[in-house]
């Protein structure tokens, strides 16, 4: 093939093909990872949507201020020994054979060890509301 050849397959294919290279790129802007130094953290909005699951949801089975209830204490001092990849392990992909449920469907890989990390360094608190 020469070239400067041009397949008309790909001219008909390239609209599309920026159409999904902006999709991401919005994608990446709304939600996206934040790669900062020190590690990835969330991009701001979604930083507060996981406290507030933490303190809600995990909450409601680790107590309100994570120091046990259901399910074992989740402070610094708890978790002082277990390695964070550990942490991240079980908030992904839960207990088998124990309450603890999985949350791969709602958080991603990065976003479980987020949580894992914050967890070891002391969990912040929930963003007070203005209203
Ligand atoms: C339905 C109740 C329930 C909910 C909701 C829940 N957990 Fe758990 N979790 C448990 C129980 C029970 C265990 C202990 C499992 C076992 O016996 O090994 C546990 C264990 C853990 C452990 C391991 C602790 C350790 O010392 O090894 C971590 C970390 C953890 N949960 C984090 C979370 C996080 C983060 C969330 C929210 C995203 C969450 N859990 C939501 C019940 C729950």
């Amino acid at each position: 093939m020469a070239p400067m050849s041009i397949d008309p397959a790909d001219i008909a294919r390239k609209p599309d093909r920026a159409r999904t290279g902006s999709g991401i790129l919005l994608a990446l802007c709304l939600a996206g990872p934040v790669w900062a130094q020190g590690g990835w953290v969330p991009a701001p909005e979604r930083e507060q949507a996981l406290v507030r699951m933490v303190r809600q949801d995990c909450g409601s089975c680790h107590g309100m201020q994570l120091t046990g209830g259901l399910g074992p204490a989740l402070t610094p001092q708890a978790l002082a020994e277990t390695p964070r990849e550990s942490i991240a392990a079980t908030i992904y992909h839960g207990r088998p054979g124990t309450p603890m449920p999985p949350w791969k469907a709602m958080l991603s890989e990065p976003e479980s060890d987020w949580i894992a990390q914050r967890l070891q360094t002391g969990f912040p608190p929930e963003a007070k509301r203005n209203q």
